[in-house]
């Protein structure tokens, strides 16, 4: 095993108060330019945002709900990538929900429950991604670039290609794609990935509520010989009598045949075939992908990589490159008491890939083969990677459970597979990052209200790697216990090789108010200038990849509903130690009549190299974050500012109020640039 040095460091700003105040603060001496916000048009001749309910046209406006993002910079002139330029680039961002209420002029509407079709097509489209181009000119502010040959809104109408073992499944046929090979459209993209060879990576989150499924679906199934689908959508969450996010399915559209709305609806037609491709009843199966976009190309189709399973993915962020050493994609499944997965691609890295110039190409080399693994955390600090394919460790046509056919169907039902191998259960596994002085793997466990100190029913018992359950002191008896302020897990592969089967793992940070109890609550010891909760993005940046710059800097964005009494969401700025520097800790939990004891792996206090950087506005979360190679330019996402208000009771006016006068503005998610006043790298 290698010996990791990490150079002493601290961080350069002083830190920002908690705060309650509808803007962004950030320390003195940094300044906070609105760069790209919900509506702002996407192409020349598409008229300004009027952000009143009466716009149109999403296909051609920024999404809402603004989240996982990467620059991507370009050559000083055309669309060829130049990875060192930080004065024009493109960005790529995941638009992963909506605000209806803030959408239309008096909210959503419906008529004896039929929604209206224009207002239906307004919040389809307004969920997907974004490519934009920004740039910097010379000495002055960022802006984006509306009339741009590279723009595009990608939505969840927008075709796609499967590639993977699961391309061309039968569990992937619909009325759409009868062979399983396309689809329609990707949605609730929440956190990125940045690949090497210039392609991001897109992640479908919570996308099975947007799904409805009639009461007697099953039993069409089941007579039908598909029982098992039953299986599957149950562990997805897509029960009978579910409705659907925003009742898209009973739209009456205009043009007969017109599937964009009844696609939403999974329910089996008895009188179509059994295989799906009559109807929609496998439309579920096409999402929960990871996918993968060319931002340099607007016309090249997006391709879901399916050899990456299927789960309610966060993101997947690649690990180290190391010539002819197979690469490792890390990745969080966000739902009470999922797993950590990584999968290792079967194809050792070449660094010339990194300039190739088809790079879905590259792409289909290193993402459609290899193996998914998923994480096991043991109690003395070591940990295993399970591997999940078809054939082994009970993943056979004779599982009890469910009976699997093959690796693609290993891969569309991901989550059943893991039950099987016996991975950990986690307290909601948010967004991956990997240190790039170390190698070391980090992901955001957010919270985890299910958590108990001993299991019980659909409760998880507390283990070393998920050790509190307690009530949090704000909301006594109320809905915030189990893990109420989440954590931060960090892991070593042996050997630091991408490659490895097994980890060394400890907590990086616990999130806590700092007045809660030291002994079993706050036990990373956080004070006024560094508590938080729920931590949910998370990025190293920059100095890391600037020559000489020492350590590099972790940043850690939350999404809470725990500590909002106190403050609005923040980010803060670390220089983390390694995994190990800690030691171990005892840990008593006692919520619900229960009691129990784990002894946990803790990081070392992170005192001053923890230190709170931004406040955001009223009722936003802090999500998305990336900056330009050189980092003096660091672009963030403020996500649906004011969401507990409407039209009609305006519960923040930002970003109007970043800049002053906004009285009556409808809030609305947003890009954000950070820039230091002396031209410096943010956050040093
Ligand atoms: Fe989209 Fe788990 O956050
Ligand atoms: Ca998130
Ligand atoms: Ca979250
Ligand atoms: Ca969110």
């Amino acid at each position: 095993q290698t010996t990791v040095t990490v150079t002493p460091a601290v961080l350069g700003f002083t830190a920002v108060p908690k705060g309650l105040g509808d803007t962004v603060v950030v320390p003195s001496g940094h300044d906070v330019t609105v760069l790209y916000r919900l509506g702002d048009p996407l192409a020349a001749g598409v008229a300004a945002y009027a952000n009143d309910g009466t716009d149109t046209n999403f296909a051609q406006r920024a999404g809402d709900h603004h989240d996982g993002m990467s620059y991507f910079g370009l050559a000083s002139s055309g669309s060829s990538p130049d990875p060192s330029n930080s004065s024009r680039g493109v960005l790529v961002l995941n638009h992963e929900n909506i605000t209806a209420a803030y959408l239309h002029p008096n909210g959503p509407t419906s008529s004896n429950g039929v929604r209206p079709e224009a207002e239906a097509i307004k919040e389809i489209e307004a969920h997907g991604v974004s490519v934009v181009e920004v740039s910097r000119a010379s000495g002055g502010a960022w802006t984006y670039v509306q009339s741009s040959s590279l723009n595009r809104r990608i939505t969840p109408n927008t075709p796609m290609r499967f590639s993977g073992p699961a391309a061309g499944s039968a569990l992937l046929r619909t009325a759409y794609s009868p062979d399983g090979t396309s689809g329609r459209g990707t949605i609730n993209n929440c956190a990125n990935g940045t690949m090497p060879w210039h392609t991001y990576l897109t992640n479908e989150e919570n996308w099975a509520g947007y799904f409805r499924r009639n009461a007697g679906d099953a039993a069409v199934r089941t007579t039908a010989g598909l029982a098992k689908e039953n299986v599957s959508l149950a562990r997805y969450g897509i029960s009978e009598g579910r409705t659907g996010n925003n009742g898209w399915t009973t739209v009456t559209p205009a043009t007969a045949g017109n599937t964009v709305f009844s696609r939403w609806n999974a329910t089996a037609d008895a009188t179509q075939a059994a295989d799906g491709s009559g109807d929609f009843r496998h439309e579920p199966f096409q999402f929960g992908w990871v996918v993968e976009i060319d931002p340099f190309d607007p016309s090249a189709t997006p391709r879901k990589r399916t050899a990456l399973g299927r789960m309610n993915h966060e993101g997947c962020q690649v690990g180290r490159t190391i010539a002819g050493v197979r690469p490792a994609f890390y990745m969080g499944d966000d739902a009470q008491n999922e797993y950590i997965y990584k999968f290792v691609s079967a194809t050792p890295w070449s660094a010339a890939d990194a300039s190739a110039s088809d790079r879905l190409a590259v792409g289909d080399k290193y993402l459609n083969a290899g193996t998914l693994h998923v994480a096991r955390f043991n109690a003395d600090g070591t940990g295993q990677w399970l591997p999940l394919v078809f054939g082994q460790n009970g993943l056979t046509s004779s599982n009890a459970t469910y009976p699997f056919a093959d690796q693609a169907d290993v891969l569309v039902n991901t989550r059943l597979a893991a039950d099987v191998l016996g991975a950990t259960k986690m307290d909601r596994p948010e967004w991956t990052a990997v240190n790039p002085a170390t190698g070391e793997m980090y992901c955001t466990l957010t919270n985890n209200s299910s958590r108990r100190p001993v299991a019980s029913g659909s409760q998880t018992g507390v283990d070393a790697a998920n050790p509190r359950a307690y009530v949090d002191p704000k909301t006594t008896g109320g809905s915030t216990t189990g893990n109420a302020n989440g954590h931060v897990i960090r892991l070593r592969e042996t050997g630091d090789t991408s490659e490895a089967s097994t980890f060394a793992w400890d907590i990086y940070a616990f999130g806590a108010g700092s007045d809660l109890d030291a002994t079993n609550i706050n036990l990373s010891g956080l004070d006024a200038t560094n508590d938080f909760s729920s931590p949910d993005g998370m990025w190293f940046g920059l100095p890391s990849n600037v020559s000489g710059q020492g350590t590099p800097l972790l940043w850690l964005q939350t999404d809470d509903g725990a500590f909002t009494d106190q403050t609005n969401c923040m980010m803060l700025a670390a220089i983390p130690g390694t995994v190990g520097d800690g030691g171990t800790r005892s840990v008593t939990s006692t919520v619900g009549g229960g009691s129990a004891t784990v002894s946990t792996r803790i990081g070392k206090t992170p005192g001053t190299t923890l230190r709170r950087f931004l406040v955001g506005p009223k009722q936003c979360e802090i999500t998305g974050i990336h900056s330009t190679p050189d980092g003096t330019a660091l672009f963030v996402n403020i996500q649906h500012p004011g969401e507990d208000g409407n039209a009609r009771a305006i519960s923040s006016n930002w970003p109007a109020s970043q800049t002053g006068a906004a009285s009556g503005s409808r809030p609305r998610s947003a890009t954000i640039v950070i820039t230091r006043s002396d031209g410096g790298i943010v956050g040093l």
